[in-house]
């Protein structure tokens, strides 16, 4: 097991095109949500409890009536080809063998199927796209492979603009278009491409829409407010992601280690809500649990570690993430999941106490 992730982004990038690379590693605009995301875990410390009797310490959870080792997930992410020649094939595999929840994105560059052979216990993401039917489909395929529930990302309107790379990613038009269902003719065509693109008119009607096609719990990602929290929830939310999108939409919003507390105290145990952005280690996990997460999610840690090594790489990641978090919870005192409280962390005295 590397014992760093900056081990593993090295290693990651001495084998990817520069391009590919900054494709991953970029946030949006000036890139301020993009470090904040990271560095705001550091907000929090630990107020540990002591002779707790740590001699047996339980990681496991259930979500959805799936059991699961570890509440470290791997997020959607786009293109995991540009990472590696087996594309999402190899990240599957990796999340199987350490038993962790995969979430599958729609612009995953390996068949649906494929990846979902591979998998026991996954979610696919959806982005609703101008083409309403297609949408529709990929979630019926995803449905028919297995899926256990829908991730709809709600904070991806437009696609926010990204300083790097200066040109475009090395990404073929096959691995874009595999799920598509347009032949490569077609997606020349004036206005194709326009159709898989995002539509930037959805409102929380889709939660509806995609909860009665699929029959599966859906739960929207991209949630930083109370509010929000509330609103999708009453249109039928199973559950919600505390996300800014990894830095990649609005710059300037709001950490997720800022706003993971207000999400869910609204949520209040209605349904499960999970967080990413800049969880590097298991001791962010644990701070992320403490605040109201039930489990968390990973996006380039899983990226480095896929383009490093693999699906070998992926599961040392997720086995280290779940090992660092057990080691975190003894050493706070905390046995199992549900003693991950409110009481063992408190905002750093020295930015003033509160966040
Ligand atoms: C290169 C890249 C592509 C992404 N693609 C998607 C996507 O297709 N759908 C989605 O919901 N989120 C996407 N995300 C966001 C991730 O799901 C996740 O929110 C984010 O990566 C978490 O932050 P982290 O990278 O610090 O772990 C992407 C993130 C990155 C870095």
């Amino acid at each position: 097991m590397r014992q760093r992730l900056l081990d593993w982004e090295a290693a990651a990038r001495s084998r990817l095109e520069p391009a590919a690379a900054d494709f991953f590693a970029a946030g949006s605009g000036s890139e301020r949500s993009l470090a904040a995301a990271v560095a705001a875990w550091d907000d929090w410390c630990f107020a540990p409890r002591v002779l707790t009797d740590v001699s047996v310490v339980d990681t496991t959870l259930e979500l959805f009536g799936l059991r699961l080792p570890s509440p470290v997930a791997v997020a959607p992410v786009a293109f995991h080809a540009l990472a590696h020649a087996e594309g999402e094939l190899a990240s599957a595999s990796g999340a199987e063998r350490a038993g962790a929840l995969y979430v599958m994105a729609t612009r995953a560059t390996r068949r649906i199927e494929e990846v979902a052979a591979r998998l026991s216990r996954w979610w696919f993401q959806v982005y609703v796209l101008n083409d309403r039917g297609l949408t529709g489909s990929l979630v019926d395929r995803a449905v028919s492979a297995g899926a256990r529930a829908l991730v709809l990302t709600g904070d991806t309107p437009i696609v926010g603009r990204k300083p790097r790379p200066a040109g475009p990613i090395p990404l073929s038009n096959e691995d874009y278009l595999v799920n598509l269902g347009l032949e490569l003719a077609e997606s020349a065509a004036p206005g194709a491409r326009e159709l898989t693109a995002e539509d930037p008119g959805i409102t929380e009607e889709v939660i509806g829409w995609l909860a009665e096609r699929s029959g599966l719990p859906v739960l929207v990602k991209g949630v930083l407010r109370a509010d929000d929290a509330e609103r999708c929830l009453s249109a039928g939310a199973a559950g919600v992601i505390v996300s800014n999108h990894g830095g990649r939409q609005l710059d300037g919003a709001l950490a997720p280690a800022h706003a993971i507390e207000e999400v869910a105290a609204a949520v209040d145990g209605r349904g499960p809500v999970l967080l990413d952005g800049g969880v590097r280690d298991g001791r962010s996990v644990l701070k992320a649990l403490c605040l109201g997460a039930d489990a968390v999610m990973v996006g380039r840690p899983a990226i480095w570690a896929l383009a490093a090594g693999g699906e070998e790489g992926v599961f040392e990641l997720l086995e280290g993430l779940r090992l660092e978090l057990a080691e975190a919870m003894a050493l706070a005192g905390a046995r199992r999941l549900s003693e991950c409280d409110r009481s063992l962390v408190r905002f750093d005295p020295a930015k003033g106490g509160r966040p």
